[in-house]
């Protein structure tokens, strides 16, 4: 099961990282930048923090705690996409930031770290991804030291009513259209809406957070539902 989700999953990335950036900000209307300064503010980051970014893609998560300038905190981001990281790379080096930080060419199932290495784990439009999520949940509970955080980001379905409509007509019909256009990727577009109908509940995903050892686990919609950020404590 864990090696299923690579090969289709892992080239998917691949070959939309040049675009990904453009497309999720036209896609979210921008509000993917709100989300994840919402998740980073759910961290209480402090000095000597030491944060790792799973599925961190171009680095959004990192870019974004690294502009509030905090002091000596070490940042790590991790993706399985060669292409992914190498836009984050570049992104950063255009900007000069000099906070402390690493990116590691990984899979989310097999972090390269000690137990209880850091004091805030992030998964942003991740975890949908991963099939085995008991265990990416599990090793994310390993690494963290106890009274760590993890903060889950991820697009959920929300519930009936006229938003509901509209969302699933724009999310399920437009979306993909407007992807394929830009991204000439018609499969990634296409996974797209279906990867998010497929996420787990937000009760059944606050479980799995809970089974993997998590305490004080809550949850908070965004946008009308249309994201849950979930948080848990080690
Ligand atoms: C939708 S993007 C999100 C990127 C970034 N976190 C953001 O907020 O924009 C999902 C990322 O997860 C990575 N990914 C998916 N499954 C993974 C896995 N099993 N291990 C490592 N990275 C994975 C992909 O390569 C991709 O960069």
């Amino acid at each position: 099961m864990d090696k299923k989700e690579l090969p289709f999953i892992k080239s998917m990335f691949e070959n939309i990282a040049d675009n990904y950036d453009f497309l999720n900000k036209l896609l979210s209307l921008r509000q993917d930048v709100y989300w994840r300064k919402k998740m980073i503010s759910s961290l209480n980051i402090k000095e000597n923090f030491k944060i790792l970014d799973v599925a961190c893609g171009t680095g959004d998560v990192i870019i974004e705690i690294m502009k509030n300038n905090y002091k000596n905190i070490h940042l790590y981001g991790a993706d399985f996409s060669k292409n992914m990281i190498s836009i984050a790379l570049k992104k950063i080096k255009k900007k000069n930031y000099t906070l402390n930080f690493n990116f590691l060419l990984t899979n989310a199932l097999y972090l390269p770290f000690l137990n209880e290495s850091f004091n805030a784990v992030t998964i942003a439009f991740g975890i949908r991804n991963i099939l085995n999520k008991d265990k990416a949940l599990k090793e994310f509970y390993n690494i963290l030291k106890p009274g760590g955080t993890l903060a889950v980001l991820e697009l959920t379905t929300p519930k009936s009513g006229f938003f509901f409509t509209l969302y699933m007509i724009y999310f399920k019909k437009i979306l993909p259209l407007i992807g394929q256009f830009f991204s000439e990727n018609r499969q990634a577009y296409r996974y797209l809406p279906e990867s998010v109908e497929n996420f787990p509940t937000s009760d059944i995903f606050i479980n799995k957070i809970k089974k993997a050892g998590f305490k004080n686990v809550s949850k908070s919609k965004l946008t009308l539902g249309i994201t849950t950020l979930f948080i848990g404590s080690k």
